[in-house]
């Protein structure tokens, strides 16, 4: 921006196009505000919505049952409050939002009813869905809506670097418009820039989910919370290039088997296949572990006919047959940037709502099927919330970001993006050691340096994406270092010390 450049201006900036970001820039719109959404996306399935199967939870008239099975499921420590908030407003945003809104037809029965499926640790049929392609059938409607919205702007392809802060306020962001960074100004910030699935080299997110909303927010000084609590899906496909088989599979009847043929989840939980899904998925990887292969035998279902979409990935992967070989994979993060109940962040004017955030909704381990119906809710409340804050955009010092060094090496990126995920595979998994913990926060600070080095000589995507990551994989490796209690989705073991040797051996 040169000196005689009016800089850019909008009552509310969004940052992210996922329901939760989609939701936020409809609010603040219908609430009066001029809203920018900005989004790294170039298109609908670089946001996990769009990559959301099983659907999205209603309380079917009953708010006390889904609470239970909420806070059952995260090992009881979801937060009671916030809870509430979600159960409260859950139905009536489905319906204003999704149904008359966006004119969502969700699955019918024969009878022409609503089609409520089942998914683990669920213990009613409340979940509306599309096929298992319920995201993609939310979120392209979604887009368009927000798109053709008279107050609402969405800037694809156009990622925020950094955030604009002033005495401990957000002013906005910079972009990475231009070389040098481009500012934009805003009244009130939203982050809504997904989850964390790229830290890992096995995940059911889409390749750009790097974390930049929670590490923008906690470079800024904002407060995060549960970032210990990762969480795998136990079912995903175990081949190269996961995907995901959906958990509606086994809320309608599909079983879990070992390399010998049997059944293992009656051993490990009550609930059998329809267990919390951190105990399911450590479940599987100990089967995995003792006898080489865990599958999904889908025989009890009409597969094709139950989940066409699912079945097509299968055949079009060449998976012939009921048994689908499985294997958990990182699926979400229940922490992020820690917020109130109408999505206020620990900065004055920054908000965060969807996976970037961390509402106290999921606490130690996420309910199937919340994640979609959490930024919703969380993102009607913090849109409306930023555009009645009575907050106008002011224009202060933004972060200079400069193209000064040209000599970053080629595949400099790529190659510490690696090692990052290396290091989370190894050391931050679905089990782990506090020592290995604190070997992996030494390699993760000593990346962290050296991405440091290079960061601020220029505006390279790739470069804050990695940033991001390291930032987040650090505060990850912290959070599960400071955290010896097992709880949810954080398992901490301590490897067996190796036998004594003695004078005989
Ligand atoms: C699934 O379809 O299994 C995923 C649902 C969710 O993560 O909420």
């Amino acid at each position: 921006m040169t000196a005689t450049d009016t800089p850019e201006t909008t009552d509310v900036l969004v940052v992210g196009s996922g329901i939760a970001g989609c939701s936020a820039a409809l609010a603040a719109a219908r609430a009066g505000a001029e809203v920018l959404l900005l989004t790294k996306a170039e298109r609908p399935d670089d946001a996990s919505t769009d990559w959301a199967q099983g659907g999205i939870s209603t309380t079917r008239g009953d708010p006390a049952a889904l609470k239970e099975d909420i806070i059952a499921a995260s090992d009881d420590t979801a937060d009671p409050d916030a809870v509430d908030v979600l159960i409260e407003t859950a139905d009536e945003a489905v319906e204003d939002v999704l149904i008359d809104t966006l004119g969502i037809e969700f699955d019918e029965t024969a009878a022409g009813e609503l089609d409520y499926t089942r998914e683990a640790a669920h213990s009613e049929r409340r979940i509306l869905h599309v096929d298992a392609a319920t995201g993609t059938h939310i979120l392209r409607p979604f887009l368009n809506h927000v798109d053709d919205h008279e107050r609402i702007e969405v800037r694809q392809d156009t990622a925020a670097l950094e955030l604009i802060t002033h005495e401990g306020r957000v002013h906005g962001v910079v972009s990475d418009e231009d070389a040098t960074g481009t500012p934009i100004y805003a009244g009130t910030t939203i982050l809504a820039t997904g989850g964390i699935g790229a830290l890992y080299s096995r995940s059911t997110n889409p390749d750009d989910a790097t974390g930049d909303g929670i590490a923008m927010a906690a470079l800024a000084g904002a407060d995060v919370a549960d970032l210990e609590f990762v969480q795998f899906h136990p079912t995903a496909y175990a081949g190269e290039t996961p995907f995901l088989l959906s958990e509606a599979l086994r809320g309608e009847g599909a079983l879990l088997r070992n390399a010998h043929g049997e059944r293992f989840m009656p051993d490990y939980h009550p609930d059998a296949e329809l267990g919390p899904r951190d105990v399911v998925a450590r479940a599987v990887e100990a089967e995995r572990e003792a006898t080489g292969e865990v599958v999904l035998d889908v025989s009890p279902l009409e597969f094709s006919d139950e989940f066409p979409g699912i079945a097509k990935t299968c055949r079009d992967r060449g998976i012939d047959g009921d048994e689908i070989p499985v294997a958990p994979c990182e699926h979400f993060l229940c922490g992020g940037v820690a917020v109130d109940d109408r999505g206020r962040t620990s900065l004055d004017r920054l908000y965060a709502v969807g996976e970037c955030a961390r509402t106290g909704v999921h606490g130690a381990n996420r309910l199937a099927s919340t994640s979609l119906l959490e930024g919703l809710v969380w993102g009607l409340r913090a849109g409306e919330d930023a555009a009645t804050a009575g907050a106008e955009p002011e224009i202060v010092e933004a972060p200079d970001l400069r193209n000064r060094d040209p000599d970053l090496p080629e595949r400099f990126a790529a190659e510490k993006f690696t090692r990052l995920q290396r290091t989370m595979d190894e050391f931050l998994g679905l089990e782990r050691d506090p020592d290995e913990i604190a070997r992996a926060g030494a390699v993760l600070r000593r990346l962290k340096g050296e991405v440091d080095a290079y960061i601020r000589t220029r505006t390279a995507r790739d470069l804050y994406e990695l940033r991001n990551a390291s930032v987040v994989a650090l505060l990850i490796a912290r959070a599960a270092g400071e955290n010896p209690e097992s709880v949810g989705c954080h398992s901490v073991v301590e490897d067996e010390p190796a036998p004594e040797q003695t004078a005989n051996d």
